[in-house]
């Protein structure tokens, strides 16, 4: 994290890519079991977002229109706790700003193509089938 705070060009690049992508795999959980999501973490998002379907729906809205490649992410601001949904372009991730990331998903063509060709919803609505909500949970601060 700090190298990603503290660096710029190539070297950023490559510390952000580097942290985003490792975040990105810990949001995951393996061999397709399914985890339901805490209810501490449920509160917040019904609060912030008005139900658990209405964060499904604005989360894949956003990271199918983040224009090119990119990450999307569910962060809580520093200030307030406050949780919302970002888009990050290229290596850009919410760290370098007042957000604590909580949740990302990678929507770089190289993440999906293989399985999804464009279908860029499509993998992403797969992807909320397979979230550890206990590690995004464990990030609230
Ligand atoms: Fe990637």
């Amino acid at each position: 994290m700090e190298i990603v705070r503290s660096s710029t060009g190539a070297i950023f690049n490559n510390a952000a890519q580097a942290f985003n992508h490792a975040f990105f795999f810990n949001c995951l959980v393996p061999n397709n079991k399914t985890v339901e999501i805490p209810v501490t973490l449920q509160n917040l998002i019904v609060k912030y977002f008005g139900s658990v379907d209405e964060f499904n729906n604005k989360f894949i809205q956003a990271a199918t229109s983040n224009f090119g490649s990119g990450w999307t992410w569910l962060v809580q601001n520093n200030l307030d706790k406050g949780l919302s949904i970002i888009n990050t372009s290229n290596a850009g991730t919410p760290i370098t700003k007042d957000f604590n990331v909580l949740l990302c998903v990678d929507v770089w063509e190289h993440a999906y193509y293989l399985d999804y060709q464009n279908l860029r919803k499509d993998y992403v609505t797969e992807f909320m089938k397979h979230i550890d909500w206990n590690f995004v949970t464990s990030n609230l601060k």
